[in-house]
């Protein structure tokens, strides 16, 4: 974890960016050969980053952004202020359906989702774009 740099004049999108990019590098996929780095940034600043972790009983693999949500539960944060993908697809790499929903559980629908490759960020959505009318936390009225 780093502290984020209150001068940065990008939202600190170049420092998350940079995590995921880095942590791409130590993603583990020798199955599907597709690496994959997430990083976000928690509601204290601190960023917090995982990569997929493939296992040969495939479906236990995890992606990388269920390790970033862990890294930062684990850290004691408990809301997404922003988190950036990274993937080198032949399209758009945007987190799976099972990962809105698990960004879902620490972010709001306007929380700042990034889509990006190995040179940069391509596209930038909302939570709610990508997972619209979700099922959440108050959902369940407690
Ligand atoms: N993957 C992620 O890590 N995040 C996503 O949102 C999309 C998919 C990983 C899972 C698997 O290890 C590889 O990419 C190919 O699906």
């Amino acid at each position: 974890m780093q502290a984020a740099d209150p001068g940065q004049s990008d939202d600190g999108l170049a420092a998350l960016f940079e995590a995921a990019r880095a942590v791409r590098e130590r993603a583990y996929a020798p199955y599907s050969r597709f690496r994959v780095g997430a990083a976000l940034r928690d509601e204290r600043g601190g960023i917090h980053a995982g990569c997929n972790v493939e296992n040969a009983a495939y479906p236990v693999g995890t992606c990388a952004e269920a390790g970033a949500i862990a890294a930062m539960v684990a850290a004691g944060g408990r809301r997404i202020a922003a988190i950036l993908v990274c993937g080198d697809g032949a399209g758009l790499v945007t987190p799976c359906g099972a990962c809105r929903q698990r960004i879902r559980e620490f972010a709001g629908p306007d929380t700042p989702i990034h889509a990006a490759g190995p040179g940069g960020i391509a596209r930038s959505f909302t939570l709610a774009a990508l997972l619209p009318e979700s099922f959440g936390p108050e959902t369940l009225g407690e």
